[in-house]
């Protein structure tokens, strides 16, 4: 009897020591158990009572019982206490977090998206054409023959051992006017074309770049004339460079336009007063004019019918004259500086 009791309050001890999920929990059981008036000397309290064989044995169990119950309630104890350790560790909830570093885009490539949806508000489709391109795309086409003084100003790099027949010699594109030749080529009017590309010349100094990019507008349709030109220009100068900017064109010369323009955007620094930055009140931002009739003949396009505008201007340039910013050397855009870059 004494001896059953013995084992299953082994059994129940162990039980309930499995089964505590706190430290105070366990020292209720070590007293119930183990303390003065537990349940362990209860039973010893029944050792007089018994024979001399019975002592041995009974004393025997009552002792690996005592033993195996405190044995496991120290591990017990021990595995709550490294718990509630790593807890304390763990939950700080008021302990930062590492914040993972946040990147954005490059400042040309948001100019570019900006550019493209600015100009697709007045349905113009985005096209994008080679960068290694043919004379005949960048130059013949665009009405300038070869060894014509005008090409002086596109400071062209030629590719070594590229050349054919008809085309010509195999290029860097020096503008983006190129594609008014290809789009003409392959789109019929009405033509709305925005193409924004890499261009190459052999420059470098504080506003230009050997490799920059363009936007070429192209319009091609009945009865497009300057004021179609002119409002185009307005709308751009007001959503991408502020909305208190305004434009002027002056006139000028290209071989692919005619009349053509050099357009120039009242300073944002100074308000068009005047200043160090744009000396005048005017800033010029880019080229412009009428489709030549000879570039629309090259393209199979008849003039008496059609006309259009075109425009090429630096996506760089003109965003270093964004309200509200003040680059004033265009290589800090591409020299990869983070302390510049993340400014923005
Ligand atoms: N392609 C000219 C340049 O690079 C700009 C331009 C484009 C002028 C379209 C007129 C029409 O300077």
């Amino acid at each position: 009897m004494l001896k059953d009791q013995i084992i299953n309050l082994k059994i129940e001890a162990v039980g309930e020591i499995l089964e505590a999920c706190s430290l105070d929990e366990l020292e209720k059981i070590r007293a119930t158990f183990l303390g003065k008036s537990g349940k362990i000397n209860a039973l010893t309290k029944e050792m007089p009572n018994l024979s001399n064989e019975e002592k041995i044995v009974i004393g025997k169990l009552l002792n690996e019982t005592k033993k195996t119950i405190e044995d496991v309630l120290r591990q017990a104890q021990d595995k709550l206490s490294s718990q509630k350790e790593n807890h304390e560790e763990w939950f700080d909830i008021t302990a930062p977090g590492i914040k993972p570093q946040e990147g954005h885009l490059h400042l040309v490539t948001e100019a570019i998206s900006e550019i493209t949806s600015i100009f697709a508000s007045l349905g113009f489709r985005r096209t994008r054409y080679p960068e290694v391109e043919w004379d005949w795309y960048a130059f013949e086409g665009l009405n300038m023959r070869k060894n014509h003084p005008a090409r002086d100003e596109w400071e062209t790099f030629f590719i070594e051992n590229l050349e054919n027949e008809k085309m010509g010699r195999g290029i860097l594109t020096p503008h983006t006017s190129s594609g008014q030749i290809r789009e003409m080529e392959i789109t019929p009017p009405p033509i709305r074309m925005i193409n924004i590309a890499k261009c190459y010349r052999r420059q470098s100094d504080v506003s230009h770049a050997p490799m920059f990019y363009q936007f070429e507008t192209l319009v091609v349709d009945k009865g497009i004339s300057i004021t179609h030109l002119k409002g185009t220009l307005d709308y751009f100068a007001k959503n991408f460079l502020g909305y208190d900017r305004k434009t002027r064109i002056r006139p000028f010369h290209f071989q692919f336009t005619e009349p053509s323009f050099e357009v120039d955007v009242s300073c944002g620094l100074c308000n068009s007063k005047g200043c160090k930055f744009c000396k005048g009140g005017w800033l010029e931002i880019g080229g412009c004019g009428m489709v030549h009739p000879t570039v629309l003949k090259n393209c199979g396009i008849d003039s008496s019918i059609y006309s259009g505008f075109a425009s090429g201007w630096g996506v760089e340039r003109n965003l270093m004259m964004k309200s509200g910013l003040k680059i004033d050397d265009i290589r800090l855009l591409y020299n990869n500086d983070l302390r510049f870059l993340k400014q923005f």
